[in-house]
């Protein structure tokens, strides 16, 4: 009988058990065995930087808008549990090599320096399919050199295979509110993969993985494998 794999992909890190996107939540993600760490990066101040929202507020003791911020004051800010704000830099060092990394181009013009980034890696001896690159801003992602793969991410409904055949995409990644079994079909039809976004109920994993999903962004890894 054959196994299809059924990924585990920890959304910010284990981002249920520690500050989301920070070296915490991504340390934690490797102590729980999950094979895939998520995060999301912005290009601040020469800098890329490892923070889902666009302003400080939510996620930090910090006000305002990141990308209006300097280096160093991002740096300063508490980004929960004394935590710093992680640099894209820093989090690939800690996860070396024992998860892949999906980065999500949150910011603007980000496509550019992370490749820049990623291409240095694989130099040293990372390898391309260690990185998933993904994004909402197919625009963005469409600058992000094809020697990695990509990932299309949907919040609504759209003319899915178009953009990710136009983008020669690896996967796509979708919201769990637009799955059905129709989408995985005809996904798999044009040789992706499907990812959904955010599973933490674990029925709700099992019944992904029953309609051929090929892995789950939680925030909780652990709460995986589902039951059977
Ligand atoms: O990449 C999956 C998921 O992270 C997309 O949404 O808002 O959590 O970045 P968001
Ligand atoms: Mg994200």
């Amino acid at each position: 009988m054959s196994h299809k794999p059924f990924l585990c992909i920890a959304h910010r890190g284990a981002s249920g058990h520690a500050p989301e996107n920070t070296l915490k939540a991504f340390a934690l993600a490797i102590e729980m065995g999950c094979p895939w760490v998520e995060l999301d990066v912005y290009f601040v101040d020469g800098e890329l930087i490892v923070i889902h929202d666009n302003d400080l507020d939510r996620t930090t003791n910090g006000t305002g808008l990141v990308m209006e911020a300097t280096f160093s004051s991002l740096r300063a800010l508490d980004a929960g549990e004394n935590e710093k704000i992680p640099t894209l830099d820093e989090v690939i060092a800690l996860i070396d090599h024992k998860a892949g990394i999906n980065i999500e181009l949150k910011g603007p013009n980000t496509a550019v320096p992370v490749c820049n980034l990623l291409r240095k890696l694989v130099s040293k001896g990372w390898k391309p399919s260690e990185f998933l690159l993904s994004s909402f801003n197919h625009k963005e992602l469409a600058l992000a050199d094809e020697a990695f793969r990509r990932g299309a991410l949907f919040y609504k409904m759209s003319d899915y295979f178009s953009r990710t055949r136009s983008l020669n995409a690896y996967s796509i990644n979708l919201s769990m509110k637009l799955i059905s079994k129709e989408v995985v079909e005809q996904a798999h039809q044009e040789g992706l993969k499907v990812f959904v976004y955010t599973v933490d109920d674990r029925a709700e994993m099992q019944n992904l993985k029953k309609l051929g999903v090929d892995g789950v962004f939680t925030n909780y890894p652990d709460h995986f494998p589902p039951e059977e």
